[in-house]
């Protein structure tokens, strides 16, 4: 069968790790006989520079026919101009809000080959396998902004909105993947300050009593689940929360396996194509050097084939390719101990390549 994967690099470190995944997939089509075809757009900062438009209508069409989207990264120091009129994270924004990608799934798992590598104590970190569920397209992010004043007077908003609708479709989803786990579902919110967080304690505590009342479930306020994550990180199974929150904790959680690029997530909805990117960022620090982690990406890759392709004996087999180079010793410098050498993006790329060729 054949499946059209697009691919939107995006900026800074974006098309070096999406040139990686896209040669790991090229190697999971040839052993298991696939037919995938790639196709480049647009967004992002080097779309304002070629469009003036983050997302152009183009790349959201190319998008909407897909099987399913991998992206890189957007933004940069370039357009980070707080007064610019249009920025490369609204093209992001906006392609997960038209594609109605409400749930962003972020799994946070060790790699036993990287117990090393966390800042973290062996001890603690050990056990982790953490899926969080992260809501998409609400709250703060989407909320009514505005700004007015002058002098010492300026002010600027952004408000923080949640509907009945939304919470429930996220919990809902996050309960269901609960129920195929270790069955417990943790809720995140500030419900003791934040009204929209009263609604989602209220709204998660009808759902998982009345549909999912054989899952354990309990809930956790944000500052001291930041502080849990690092402290007993393998107590925790599924985690649902809300758009901020969820950004802010997988950031911080990217610590237990080591680094941030070797985060991968999925953006789902209701129907339609899913969009797949790691959960860090365009790296603006590291571009064009060669040397940023494409793990992250390849993982990526491989929640592509298992959820919107269903080819999990497929994703399987790039799991396992990572989880072998990283037995082999192999490392980018983001994991690099010690006087351990570390190797180039490139060539983390073809060592997974060569795993899956076999
Ligand atoms: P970042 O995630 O880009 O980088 C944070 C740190 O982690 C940097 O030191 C970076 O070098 C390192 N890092 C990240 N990915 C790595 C990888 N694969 N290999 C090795 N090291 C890696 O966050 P930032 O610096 O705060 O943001 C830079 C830009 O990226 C900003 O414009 C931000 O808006 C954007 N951003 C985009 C996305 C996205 O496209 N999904 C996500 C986060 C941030
Ligand atoms: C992420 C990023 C984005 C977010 C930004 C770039 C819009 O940090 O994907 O985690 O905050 O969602
Ligand atoms: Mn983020």
């Amino acid at each position: 069968m054949k499946h059209s994967i697009v691919l939107l690099p995006g900026d800074g470190i974006g098309p070096e790790i999406v040139a990686q995944a896209r040669g790991v997939l090229e190697a999971v089509a040839s052993r298991f006989g696939h037919d995938f075809s790639f196709s480049s757009h647009r967004i992002g900062g080097i779309a304002i520079d070629e469009t003036g438009d983050p997302l152009p209508a183009e790349t959201v069409d190319a998008c909407r026919s897909a099987s399913a989207i991998l992206l890189g990264a957007v933004g940069g120091p370039r357009w980070d101009d707080p007064s610019a009129k249009t920025r490369p994270e609204a093209g992001l924004l906006r392609i997960r809000k038209e594609l109605g990608l409400f749930a962003n799934l972020r799994p946070i798992k060790l790699f036993d080959e990287l117990a090393d590598a966390s800042p973290l104590r062996a001890d603690i970190v050990q056990g982790t396998d953490i899926l969080f569920f992260r809501e998409l397209t609400g709250g703060v992010y989407f909320g009514e902004s505005g700004s007015s004043g002058e002098g010492e007077d300026e002010t600027a908003f952004q408000s923080m909105t949640y509907s009945r609708r939304e919470i429930k479709r996220i919990v809902r989803m996050a309960a269901t993947a609960a129920r195929e786990r270790s069955n417990r579902l943790t809720s995140v919110d500030k419900a003791n300050v934040l009204e929209p967080s009263r609604l989602w304690r209220r709204v998660a505590a009808e759902v998982m009593t009345e549909e999912f009342p054989d899952v354990q479930y309990d809930v956790v306020l944000v500052d001291a689940m930041a502080m849990h994550l690092i402290n007993r990180p393998a107590d925790f199974d599924v985690v649902v929360t809300g758009n901020l929150f969820g950004d802010i904790l997988t950031d911080e959680a990217s610590m237990l396996p080591g680094s941030l690029g070797m985060l991968p997530s999925a953006s789902l909805g209701e129907s339609g194509p899913g969009l797949y990117e790691p959960i860090h960022g365009s790296a603006p620090d590291i571009a064009g050097k060669g040397i940023a982690n494409p793990l992250a990406t390849i993982l990526a890759a491989a929640m592509m084939l298992r959820h919107s392709l269903s080819l999990h004996a497929e994703a399987d087999a790039i799991e396992t390719a990572v989880a072998g180079v990283l037995a082999d010793g192999l490392r980018t410098a983001d994991l690099a101990r010690g006087d351990s050498e570390a190797i180039s993006c490139e060539a983390m790329g073809a060592a997974v390549v060569k795993k899956i060729a076999g």
